[in-house]
């Protein structure tokens, strides 16, 4: 009676459980076995009567044996059943999320999408004429070396290199088409920089270039500051400084007023309240020229701006480096943000 109870409360949670249930009762020298044995010594009468029991015990081991071994075939498989508690939820799958990089780079995009500006792109891997000579960089000029190229063949005259802008994008799409161009160019760009906090060997850029007749300096500061107005919120003051590009002419760096301090003074912007963000300039007629447009009829402007720079603004992100090393503890951080 007592193994009749043990039998039926049987619940085996491994293979191993369900062998050691064998070994008890069902083999030569186990339970049932030796209740048979037993059976023999016993009167007539009595035999009558437990002859019964003992076979529907028999019985049940059996079947509790056999109904067990199925269901832990899958162990003897070699697939290999983990113990433990069935009714506990689940391990979660680990979800993906969009690269902070990506994230900024679609806000910046739909925003001149809302002003009529397409995408535009280019390959990585340029030539000298696409990268600097259609840009107005003459051979030689010391402005190459503003833009520590990574070059990967010379080449006559025309030596091939990693893009160090994507205004090789601009010239493509110059060259092959014709005015009016109202297109950003979105993009991996490279440059032979030692990596550290600040600086590393590849980042992303946008670039914007709108040419049509007329165009002028007061579309290019009205369509920026309708852009960091639509980034970084309404009230955001901005400031041009004068600059050199050899695209452009004249050329400016557009600050913004610090989006971290509010002009209070802080690390970002060394508490003068303002922080660059881009450079920008009216399309050097020489460039025009260079892709077969007219300049006397066409004018534009252009600008350039690095995402890993408007993220670090939009996120107070201190560490390029940060971006491409795959530290999940820093990518989930914009889980939530599809
Ligand atoms: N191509 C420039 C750079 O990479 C940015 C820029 C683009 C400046 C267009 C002016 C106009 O530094």
């Amino acid at each position: 009676k007592q193994y009749t109870q043990e039998i039926e409360q049987f619940a085996p949670s491994s293979a191993a459980d369900v062998e050691a249930f064998r070994l008890k009762f069902l083999v030569s020298k186990g339970i049932v076995k030796s209740l048979f044995e037993e059976f023999k010594t016993v009167s007539t009468e009595e035999k009558r009567v437990l002859g019964k029991v003992l076979n529907e015990f028999k019985q049940l081991a059996e079947d509790k044996f056999q109904g067990a071994q199925a269901e832990f075939q899958q162990a003897s498989n070699g697939l290999e059943r983990k113990e433990g508690d069935l009714t506990l939820p689940g391990e979660g799958m680990e979800l993906g999320s969009r690269h902070p990089l990506s994230l900024v780079r679609k806000e910046i995009v739909d925003i001149f999408k809302k002003l009529g500006f397409v995408v535009s792109e280019g390959p990585e891997i340029e030539d000298d004429w696409h990268n600097f000579s259609a840009l107005n960089f003459p051979p030689e000029h010391p402005a190459r070396d503003m833009q520590d190229t990574f070059f990967i063949k010379k080449q006559d005259g025309n030596d091939i290199a990693l893009r160090t802008h994507t205004s090789s994008v601009q010239v493509r799409m110059m060259e092959m088409g014709k005015p009016p161009f109202r297109a950003i160019m979105p993009g991996r760009v490279y440059r032979n920089e030692a990596i550290s906090a600040r600086a590393h060997c590849f980042f992303h850029q946008v670039e914007g270039l709108y040419v049509d007749e007329n165009v002028s300096f007061a579309d290019l500061k009205q369509t920026l500051f309708h852009f960091v107005q639509e980034l970084y919120g309404e009230g955001t003051k901005v400031r041009f400084r004068p600059s050199y590009f050899p695209f452009t002419e004249p050329s400016a760096e557009m600050d913004i007023s610090c989006t971290i301090c509010k002009g209070a003074g802080c690390n970002l912007c060394k508490g003068s309240g303002w922080v660059e963000i881009l450079g920008c300039g009216m399309v050097d007629p020489n460039v025009l020229e260079n892709c077969n447009i007219d300049s006397k009829k066409y004018s534009g402007f252009a600008f350039g701006m690095g995402i890993e720079r408007v993220t670090n603004l939009k996120y107070e992100i201190k560490d390029l480096r940060l971006f491409s090393e795959n530290d999940t503890r820093f990518l989930s951080q914009f889980e939530t943000e599809i």
